[in-house]
């Protein structure tokens, strides 16, 4: 198969991959529920089944483990169900922590709840934002570049702060399809130079970015990304993503990382995956 001139066999020569070990932060879905809907996932006379989200939740955590990363985890707080999504709980560049700020009040006290984890474990540049932001929902780093999602969560001025605080290069990005309503449900980093996404998710002018500065990403089938399977975890080598994507699978393996398939259906429920659960450290 050839994207953009370049053999998939030939990527898998070139590239050598390797694990970056990372810190991360995630929060046990002991509360975890759909009570509200706030995306067109959400359907809050779904049933749901707690205790196969924590198991679901608590393979992933001890994957994580098992692939020599650290999990650090915070105490889950009553009445604030979309928690576990931790990756909308700040965005951490070189230590520094911008504070998330929610679109919604259903989840405006989780914004707080983080950052007061980011104290006591002994961060010290702390933002409390401006503008509205979800963290690392919108906030995607690749290399010394930062991936900066809006479009409905994320205000656009927010871009702007972030910059300032965290000192590295933020490229706006708006979505358009409100199934994939926070940058990281479309576009995934796998290493500091490449990505996937899911071109549709991008207005025109986005989408040409993208293309201007990443000519050999992966894009995404209809059916990778209606299975949330851009809202992947990669440590540079192994990308963990929704089993259900077999299509980024194969693409992936193409290029020489080691994809490895996570079932998290109850966590879909409310709209998010593998990554809506990782706040990367
Ligand atoms: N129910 C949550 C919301 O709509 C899901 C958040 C998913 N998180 C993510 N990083 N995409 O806010």
């Amino acid at each position: 198969m050839v994207s953009n001139g370049v053999a998939d066999e030939e990527w898998a020569v070139r590239a050598v991959r390797e694990a970056v070990p990372r810190r991360l932060l995630m929060c046990r879905p002991q509360f975890f529920d759909v009570t509200y809907s706030i995306n067109p996932w959400m359907d809050p006379q779904k049933p749901t089944d707690t205790a196969a989200s924590l198991r679901q939740w608590e393979e992933l955590r001890e994957l994580y483990v098992s692939l020599g990363h650290t999990v650090e985890v915070i105490e889950p707080i009553e009445g604030l169900p979309d928690m576990v999504f931790a990756a909308n709980g700040a965005t951490v560049v070189d230590g520094k922590v911008l504070g998330a700020r929610f679109r919604h009040r259903e989840r405006t006290a989780e914004g707080p709840a983080y950052l007061d984890w980011f104290e006591r474990n002994g961060y010290r540049e702390i933002l409390w934002p401006e503008f509205i932001n979800e963290g690392e929902g919108d906030y995607l780093r690749v290399g010394r570049r930062i991936l900066a999602g809006t479009g409905f969560r994320t205000d656009p001025r927010s871009h702007a702060e972030a910059q300032e605080f965290l000192g590295l290069p933020v490229i706006g990005l708006t979505l358009v399809n409100p199934d994939f309503y926070h940058l990281d449900t479309a576009l995934a980093v796998l290493s500091p130079t490449e990505i996937m996404y899911y071109p549709p998710a991008f207005t025109p002018g986005s989408r040409a970015v993208l293309q201007e500065m990443f000519p050999d990403a992966i894009l995404a089938t209809d059916e990778d990304a209606a299975v949330f399977g851009l809202n992947a975890f990669s440590d540079g080598l192994n990308v963990l993503l929704p089993q259900a994507a077999t299509g980024l699978i194969e693409k992936l393996k193409d290029r020489g990382f080691h994809p490895i398939g996570v079932e998290l259906g109850e966590l879909l429920k409310a709209g998010g995956s593998v990554k809506c659960c990782t706040l990367v450290l």
